[in-house]
């Protein structure tokens, strides 16, 4: 079930006097706000938005050394989604470059390929059940490379969400040789590399996840801080339906061979919690020091935040977990996200603060965070 309209905060960026988030919403709109803050209270300004990548704005990608910025709408209601790029002007308004129709249900977007020569950037497909590659042509142009389209010999365990598959996120891994692709659908996480004339990708062995778990959003870490083949590696896999967070050791194959997983940690992503009814996990990051992992909860709303006149307005959650340098997770907090259904947030580079992107209750709530012990809490 989709709701018509969404907050999703996809990046802060962060300039010498303000900061600007970039905003897109399922109802059209793409905004930047400008964030400010003043004794401990921070206030979001509306300083510019658009509509040039409706009807339903799902992901923005921000190419930050070129100023360039990538949404894909998803077309919740109709047959095709599609890809649109903007320019980031330093008033934090953007000027529409491009719009190309794609197969159904763009839900991410990835940049890979050659830093200095030729780029590309690879999209998820959640209803069309596709990953697509488009070459990045300078000042925000881009042109068809390539479409590949998965199909499931039969339904997974959850016959309503595990019709078909579903391509949920496109990651790059640490040495920029590899995109993974978790599927919601079909219980993988696609693992692809590429030809390095064409950018075109190649599948190779895909990580198997447990049937039924449906695999949203993952992320690498490098203990180290060092991204290297060799350099120790490490994968979370946050699973939408089992409610999961999977830690996998990483191994590099030989010549550019792929991947080889092995599970080194699992729990709810509640952590030593139960995890509640209906929990339905959405983003997972880690944070700007390289020490903890944070996830987002959605669709149990049995956190309370303090309303006006001792009324309780009822939250979904953020959990935060410390990374361990053997790959397993220390739950450290769980704490409201501010709103109902955040189904994506941002961390600014600092890892002082947390946008949340609250869906349901349409409200982005910046969470202050101390960066030292990891606790999220209250601004101030
Ligand atoms: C910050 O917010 C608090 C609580 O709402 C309020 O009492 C205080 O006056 C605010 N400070 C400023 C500088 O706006
Ligand atoms: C969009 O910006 C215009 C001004 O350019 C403003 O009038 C309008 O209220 C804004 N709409 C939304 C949904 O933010
Ligand atoms: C971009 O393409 C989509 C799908 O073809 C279409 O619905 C939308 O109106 C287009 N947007 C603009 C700004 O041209
Ligand atoms: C429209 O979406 C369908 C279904 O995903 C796909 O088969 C078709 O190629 C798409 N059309 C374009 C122009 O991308
Ligand atoms: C990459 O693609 C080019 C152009 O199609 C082809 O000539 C070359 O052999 C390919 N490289 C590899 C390693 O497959
Ligand atoms: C990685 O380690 C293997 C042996 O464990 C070695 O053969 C290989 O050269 C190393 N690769 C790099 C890039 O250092
Ligand atoms: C992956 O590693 C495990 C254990 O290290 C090993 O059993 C398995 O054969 C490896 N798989 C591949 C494809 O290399
Ligand atoms: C949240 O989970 C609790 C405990 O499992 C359950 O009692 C409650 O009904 C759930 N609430 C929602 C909104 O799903
Ligand atoms: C939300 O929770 C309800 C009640 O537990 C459940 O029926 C529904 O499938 C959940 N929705 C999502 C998107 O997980
Ligand atoms: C809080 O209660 C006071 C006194 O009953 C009332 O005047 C005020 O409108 C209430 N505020 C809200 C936000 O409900």
């Amino acid at each position: 079930m989709k709701a018509t309209t969404a907050f999703t905060v996809m990046a802060m960026t962060v300039a010498a006097s303000a900061t600007n988030l970039f905003v897109s919403d399922y109802n059209g709109y793409v905004n930047t706000y400008s964030l400010t803050a003043r004794e401990g209270n921070y206030s979001l300004t509306s300083i510019f938005n658009t509509t040039e990548c409706a009807p339903n704005p799902s992901w923005l990608t921000i190419d930050t050394n070129r100023g360039l910025l990538f949404c894909m709408n998803e077309g919740l209601n109709t047959v095709n989604g599609s890809l649109s790029s903007f320019t980031i002007n330093g008033d934090g308004s953007l000027t529409h470059v491009e719009n190309t129709t794609t197969p159904s249900g763009p839900v991410h977007g990835v940049i890979y390929g050659n830093a200095a020569g030729q780029r590309a950037i690879a999209l998820a497909h959640y209803t069309g059940s596709a990953v697509t590659s488009w070459l990045l042509q300078g000042g925000g142009r881009f042109a068809e490379n390539q479409e590949l389209f998965f199909t499931l010999p039969q339904p997974g365990q959850n016959p309503s969400r595990q019709d078909a598959p579903h391509e949920h996120e496109t990651i790059l891994d640490p040495t920029g040789q590899y995109i993974l692709v978790p599927d919601l659908g079909a219980d993988l996480v696609r693992v692809f590399s590429w030809n390095q004339t064409t950018l075109q990708l190649k599948g190779l062995a895909p990580l198997q996840a447990p049937p039924g778990s449906g695999p949203r959003h993952a992320a690498f870490w490098n203990p180290y801080g060092t991204s290297c083949e060799n350099c120790t590696t490490y994968f979370y896999l946050v699973s939408e339906l089992a409610s999961t967070v999977t830690g996998y050791a990483v191994r590099y194959l030989p010549n550019g061979g792929g991947l080889n997983f092995t599970q080194v940690f699992v729990s709810s992503t509640y952590g030593i919690l139960n995890k509640p009814q209906g929990n339905a996990p959405a983003e997972i990051a880690v944070t700007p020091d390289n020490r903890f992992l944070v996830i987002s909860n959605r669709n149990n709303t049995s956190f309370g935040l303090p309303g006006p006149n001792g009324t309780v307005i009822p939250s979904d959650s953020l959990s935060t977990f410390r990374l361990v340098d053997d790959g397993t997770l220390v739950f450290v907090q769980l704490w409201a996200s501010g709103g109902s259904y955040p189904r994506q947030f941002s961390i600014d580079r600092t890892g002082s603060l947390v946008a949340v992107g609250n869906q349901y209750s349409q409200n982005i709530a910046i969470l202050a965070r101390d960066v030292a012990t990891g606790l999220i809490g209250e601004p101030g």
